[in-house]
């Protein structure tokens, strides 16, 4: 599964892939992803894939870099800034975007496959 994250610098994507991480039951500090480009969790048979592709310079330093496959597997994957790997990327599942309200956050949350959908009504109508 792909979700994916939009919205300015410190519109707070890394928070909220971080509370999902921790909501899911990852333990212990969780980097931004900023300068390696990915960290991988964990938590029982589930692989979870935290991207920030902000600094990348084009398709080709991900291909080299191996991430084609976590996109193929059957973890679940968060991109920050998914437009810099326009046209790399798979097609997301859920796309959130973020915009900087005031002291908080707006996040407009969408569906791009059934499995998204399921996902949202689940997390939203609960
Ligand atoms: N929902 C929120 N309400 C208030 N403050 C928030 C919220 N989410 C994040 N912040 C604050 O905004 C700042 C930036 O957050 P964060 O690092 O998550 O942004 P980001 O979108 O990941 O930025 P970048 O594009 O640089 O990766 C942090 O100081 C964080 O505490
Ligand atoms: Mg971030």
């Amino acid at each position: 599964m792909l979700v994916t994250l939009q919205g300015d610098l410190g519109a707070g994507k890394t928070t909220l892939v971080r509370a999902v991480l921790k909501a899911l039951g990852v333990t212990g500090r969780i980097k931004s992803p900023t300068y390696p480009l990915l960290e991988t969790y964990n938590v029982s048979s589930l692989y979870l894939y935290h991207f920030d592709f902000y600094r990348i310079k084009g398709p080709l330093e991900l291909e080299d870099a191996g991430f084609r496959e976590c996109f193929a597997g059957p973890g679940l994957c968060f991109v920050e800034w998914p437009e810099r790997a326009a046209g790399w990327l798979p097609a997301p599942d859920v796309t959130l975007t973020l915009r900087v309200e005031d002291a908080g956050r707006t996040l407009l949350a969408a569906s791009g496959s059934d499995l998204g959908k399921e996902c949202l009504e689940r997390t939203f109508n609960a």
